[in-house]
């Protein structure tokens, strides 16, 4: 529920409660969130010495005040929300409240994805005081899953341009009383480790800079009370709709009074915004429970299930698949795939999935990416006759934003990709460039043509390098290309989820290198790593369920030794982890013996009668070998510590 009174809005989930005041200044002092039992609204800023006094007939300082929105230049010395260039080339910013609204509309973002069915929206606007420069602040709230999410918009409604130099989604001034900031990094096959520091007058800061949401470093992140466990204590999560460079800090006064801020990395971010002209920034999103940890996730796994993904799979059971990545590698033939096919029905397998290496000459990484057509000298009969003849679902994997220089895109296209003079490779591959519109409707006709023609009910959608020497020849200002970017994949994505509605995508990159809600706003699980270790995996399982419900989550088990880190566990260690998630096996099964054979066929049996639970129960942590899930029906205690050494 939303209301304003006596110049206080009031935004109220079921157990949550977000306030902050209209000044008679036109500013927007932030008062408080959290659980609506422990409302202590914030006071008003003082002078702590020489700050700068924001009128002289008006006792505010704004150095020491707690704001919904800061900007440069007014006397607010924090890290900004937003910081322009105006068209006089001066850097002051001043947004003072003009009017507002409460209705139920929906988040929209024009170019973006967004959450949806919110029950309650509030739209404040804003306008510089000196420049007819509009901002709104739209806040949209999900009451049952405590979740409140924001975005913002803004309109240059001078008759120059501007500059925005930097713009977040969110920014929730605090204070700070001992709490904790904690995010996750990694790297390739070392996906999600929790990290956290207690939050000091230094500045935190969490961020991507690889042109991806990141496997170094997620864009999920915490803040705590220090003494918080996992069912007890305040715990706030925080995420961002969107797949490219994000950046989240913390930065803390003195006085402990702290801001978070989440947004776009503004670091090689610049966007010219001509008259006329609007920008939307990506939806945040942010949660907070007073029950610890587990508490925080539940929200954020509720909201994610119920208002993240969307489509034919959200809240459907997702296939037991067999993959042939680890099986085969680049190794694919036409009798090798019918034999794997075979025993994975026999076994009660319900999709099968042909990974890398299935095109015409990719035989290694350095080849062909770019050209999707089957290999007919690996497959002579087509991916159609596999389709057809194998008796379960069939699936592909494709890279459709990638093209090898060993391709005949690149050779007629060279043009439609990311690169600059003497570019530095990642994998051999280049990115194509989806900041051009051309190059997103050569894809959207190219992989439909592909996705149609195979037969496919499945897609594996990777991305494995990342970006470098960033450059467009179609774009004037570089430093927008990322994000205009990631405007072109999500029409890509959007486009081709109208034409295959029946198609489950599954987003991969490098593994977890693009784990985010912007991606599952359109594929509504993720592969999260290329680590398949059991004991990883576990770890992984655990850290990623902070942030994350496990039917977004790929999880497969895989041979032994394990081929990334050469270590051997039990067939029922591999399944215990990887049944917490979208299932599947990664291996040739028809090289097992039959005493493995008997237990995979038991292990899918009990997959299938359980699989609402392994999928969609609740997961709460106990410690990092003892998890519960439960549904409606029952509660399940998992145990690996009985796999332990
Ligand atoms: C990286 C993925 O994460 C793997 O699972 C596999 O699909 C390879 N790419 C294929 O090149």
């Amino acid at each position: 529920m939303i209301d304003f009174k006596n110049n206080v809005f009031s935004l109220k989930t079921d157990n949550t409660i977000y306030r902050f005041e209209l000044l008679n200044t036109g500013h927007l002092r932030h008062l408080f969130y959290g659980d609506c039992e422990s409302v202590v609204d914030y006071k008003k800023g003082k002078d702590i010495g020489n700050s700068i006094k924001y009128s002289q007939d008006k006792e505010l300082f704004l150095e020491d005040e707690m704001l919904e929105i800061s900007s440069l230049g007014k006397g607010d010395i924090k890290e900004p929300f937003i910081e322009l260039i105006n068209p006089d080339g001066s850097l002051t910013s001043d947004f003072l409240y003009v009017s507002h609204v409460i209705d139920d509309r929906e988040p929209f973002l024009e170019k973006l994805p967004s959450s949806y069915g919110s029950n309650e929206h509030l739209c404040v606007t804003l306008k510089d005081r000196n420049f007819d420069i509009v901002l709104e602040i739209h806040y949209f709230l999900y009451m049952e899953s405590d979740v409140i999410t924001k975005y913002a918009r803004l309109f240059n409604n001078t008759d120059k341009k501007i500059f925005i130099n930097k713009i977040m989604s969110n920014q929730l001034d605090f204070i700070n009383d001992r709490k904790r900031f904690t995010a996750f990094k990694g790297s390739w096959a070392n996906e999600f480790h929790k990290v956290s520091s207690e939050i000091s007058q230094i500045r935190l800061v969490n961020c991507s800079n690889t042109g991806t949401s990141s496997s170094r470093s997620n864009p999920f992140v915490m803040i705590s009370d220090n003494g918080a466990d996992e069912n007890n204590g305040c715990v706030y999560g925080f995420n961002l709709v969107y797949s490219g460079n994000h950046y989240e800090s913390i930065d803390t006064s003195i006085q402990n009074k702290s801001r978070f801020l989440q947004g776009i990395n503004p670091d090689g971010f610049s966007y010219e915004l001509n008259s006329l002209e609007i920008f939307e920034t990506p939806e945040a999103v942010m949660t907070c429970s007073r029950n610890g940890f587990n508490g925080m996730s539940k929200n954020m796994h509720r909201f994610i299930r119920n208002n993240i993904v969307r489509g034919k799979y959200k809240n459907n059971e997702r296939p037991i698949l067999v993959n042939t990545w680890e099986a085969f590698y680049f190794d694919i033939e036409e009798r090798k795939l019918f034999d794997l096919a075979s025993k994975a029905k026999e076994l009660g397998i319900e999709l099968f999935v042909v990974d890398d290496g299935w095109f015409k000459k990719r035989n290694d990484d350095t080849s062909s990416l770019g050209d999707w057509d089957c290999d007919l000298k690996k497959i002579p009969n087509g991916l159609k006759n596999i389709a057809d003849n194998i008796g379960v679902n069939f699936g592909l994997w494709i890279e459709p934003e990638m093209v090898n220089e060993n391709s005949d895109l690149y050779r007629e296209h060279k043009e439609w990709t990311i690169e600059y003079d003497n570019h530095s490779e990642g994998r051999n591959q280049r990115i194509l460039d989806l900041s051009n519109n051309e190059t997103v409707d050569y894809l959207i006709d190219k992989i439909s043509a592909l996705l149609k023609e195979s037969g496919c009910r499945y897609v594996k959608w990777d991305f494995n390098r990342i970006f470098s020497d960033v450059y467009s020849s179609s774009l004037k200002n570089q430093q927008e290309l990322i994000f205009r970017y990631y405007q072109g994949f999500y029409r890509l994505c959007k486009e081709l989820n109208n034409r295959f509605p029946e198609i489950l995508f599954e987003g991969c990159a490098a593994g977890g290198n693009r784990f985010d809600l912007g991606i599952l706003c359109f594929f509504p699980q993720i592969w999260a790593s290329d680590n398949t270790d059991a004991d990883d995996r576990r770890r992984m399982l655990i850290n990623y369920s902070y942030g994350y419900p496990q039917s977004v989550i790929g999880a497969h088990v895989s041979a032994c030794p394990n081929h990334q880190t050469g270590r051997t566990f039990p067939l029922s260690f591999r399944y215990d982890v990887a049944k917490l998630g979208c299932f599947g096996y990664e291996l040739d099964l028809t090289k097992l013996s039959d005493v493995e054979l008997t237990e995979i066929e038991q292990q899918i049996k009990d997959y299938k009668n359980n699989r609402k639970l392994y999928q969609y129960g609740q997961i709460e942590r106990i410690d990092d070998h003892h998890l519960l899930v439960s549904d409606d029906e029952q509660t399940v205690m998992i145990d690996y510590s009985v796999y332990k050494d």
